[in-house]
């Protein structure tokens, strides 16, 4: 991996394949590697730069709390370091929500969204409590707490269950605390996306137990040029249970 210091962080992403650059950014409480098993169908079409966002993988963490807004920074910030003007955006999750709020920040850079296993809308107050309630459980027992919790939520493949839990388990308290109460103070973007003039790709699985599909299905009514991939038997990690599928939709964002 490389790294670059920007905006008090050091940044660590990797830089793979030839062609339009695609950012693709890792879900919540995970790290680029998420990705790998889906390059692999992209690497002939788009020069992919697969950051771990502040407070996971490789990259720094910070104590004082930051934003989704902040998060969009920093990869304005990778894109500057590396000269390249525009990309095409896409996003895991809370991926999703950082793409989002990229796009709302710098849509001049921006040449087509992708949101892999994610939804629009910010969260409603018992959700942001329990965002609070589990930071707060986290600073006392440990990431443990999110991967126990989450693990068996994100797939029901065993054998890709246990190895999210141990990628959970690797990463650190303050950015599972960080990346939490960013997410609960993140802006609601269904008017955003009606208004885009580009691209956008919605890859979903219809056993999703975290983000139902239902969500992904509001995306296509706010933007009806959007185009949705409803995949079959498939949770929260397309881009690990269906590969090939996931690289497949989001070429479609070259037009
Ligand atoms: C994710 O997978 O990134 C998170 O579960 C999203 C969320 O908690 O809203």
């Amino acid at each position: 991996m490389e790294t670059i210091s920007i905006n008090n962080i050091n940044l660590a992403y990797q830089r793979r394949g030839r062609g339009a650059p695609l950012v693709l950014i890792h879900g919540f409480p995970l790290d680029h590697t998420i990705w790998e098993r889906t390059v692999r169908f992209l690497d002939d079409k788009f020069d992919l730069l697969l950051p771990d966002l502040r407070g996971f993988g490789g990259s720094s963490t910070v104590e004082s709390q930051y934003s989704m807004e902040d998060m969009a920074a920093d990869l304005a910030g990778l894109l500057d370091h590396l000269h390249i003007e525009k990309a095409f955006v896409a996003g895991h999750s809370m991926g999703g929500y950082l793409a989002l709020a990229f796009a709302r920040r710098y849509p001049e850079r921006m040449l087509g969204l992708g949101l892999v296993s994610s939804q629009l809308p910010a969260d409603p107050p018992d959700r942001k409590e329990g965002r609070y309630k589990t930071a707060s459980d986290v600073a006392e027992k440990g990431v443990v707490v999110v991967a126990d919790a989450m693990a068996p939520k994100l797939t029901s493949k065993p054998a890709l269950e246990s190895q999210l839990h141990k990628l959970i388990q690797n990463q650190s308290q303050a950015g599972v605390i960080g990346a939490l109460k960013a997410m609960a103070e993140r802006s609601d973007s269904t008017s955003l996306v009606s208004g885009l003039r580009f691209p956008v790709v919605l890859v979903h699985g219809d056993k999703d137990a975290l983000i139902p599909i239902e969500r992904a299905r509001e995306v296509r009514t706010a933007q009806p040029d959007a185009q949705l991939l409803e995949l079959a038997d498939v949770g929260h990690m397309p881009m690990m249970e269906a590969p090939f599928e996931t690289a497949w939709a989001l070429k479609q964002l070259i037009r």
